[in-house]
């Protein structure tokens, strides 16, 4: 089920728009009339083909503070504005990723340079040509339900660094929201895209989708679904909050 927006006219820049959610976010933006900026270490993703002019599409490093001011400024610039900023980007790498007390604290920099400075790049970079618009803009940022919990098999800068962006999304949301531009944040559960490619049998699929009381893994599309709500006008009384789209599972952990 999928409602219709309409973003004619609108501007939106989407990191990770090379990964699973990332790119279901950009095509149901371009779905709905918008032009994107989409921001990815991958190549283009093919089914981002076609598209023309609506579609720019940026290769380069999250964690490269010139390329994203560069990029984003160019886009702002050309577009004559921005209206969203979608911060879908994030690693999370098993086995490097593990208990503060002993990983290798240059992963942890690494984990928290895409994951949470890249944040603060983007919106730093962006928010100049929400200004510009004069009608206000609205950011999504993907953080994780993980972050909510413990774990007894800790990833310990995916969890830090995903709590940092629902702080830094609510920050941003009471500094700007004086001024129309919305921040929110987006706390997926378990959800199919390569990201998750350890799931990699019909056994653990099922087990995977036992776990989460609606009974299934959760969709790039889903998260699309809650994104364009969160950045269209019908979520205008919207700010500072995280929604969890995860199936039920926050409320078994
Ligand atoms: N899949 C899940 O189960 C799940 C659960 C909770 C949260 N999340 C979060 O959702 C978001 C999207 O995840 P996904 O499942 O689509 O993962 P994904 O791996 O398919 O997509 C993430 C994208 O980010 C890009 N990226 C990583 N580092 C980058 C960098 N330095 N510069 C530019 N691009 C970079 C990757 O190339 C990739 O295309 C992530 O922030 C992730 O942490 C995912």
């Amino acid at each position: 089920m999928m409602i219709s927006y309409d973003f004619t006219g609108r501007h939106a820049v989407v990191t990770g728009a090379g990964g699973g959610m990332g790119e279901a976010i950009t095509l149901a933006l371009l779905a709905a009339g918008a032009s994107v900026t989409g921001i990815d270490l991958k190549p283009r993703p093919d089914s981002l083909g076609g598209f023309g002019d609506r579609l720019a599409y940026c290769q380069g490093d999250l964690s490269d503070a010139e390329f994203v001011t560069t990029t984003i400024t160019a886009a702002g610039t050309a577009r004559g504005g921005i209206d969203y900023l979608a911060n879908v980007a994030g690693v999370l790498w098993f086995g490097r990723d593990a208990s503060a007390l002993d990983m290798d604290m240059a992963v942890w920099d690494q984990v928290f340079a895409i994951n949470l400075r890249a944040v603060a790049l983007t919106a730093r970079a962006a928010v100049p040509f929400m200004r510009k618009t004069g009608r206000g803009g609205a950011m999504v940022h993907f953080s994780t339900v993980q972050w909510y919990r413990g774990d007894p098999k800790p990833q310990d800068a995916y969890q830090a660094s995903k709590a940092g962006v629902c702080a830094l999304s609510k920050s941003l949301a009471m500094q700007l929201a004086a001024e129309g531009i919305r921040s929110n944040a987006v706390c997926p559960g378990m959800t199919l895209t390569p990201l998750q490619a350890r799931w990699d049998s019909d056994d653990v699929l099922k087990a995977v989708a036992d776990y989460a009381p609606l009974g299934r893994i959760g969709t790039a599309q889903d998260m699309a679904n809650a994104t364009l709500f969160l950045l269209s006008d019908a979520a205008s009384y919207i700010t500072g909050i995280e929604l969890a789209v995860d199936g039920g599972l926050l409320m078994r952990m």
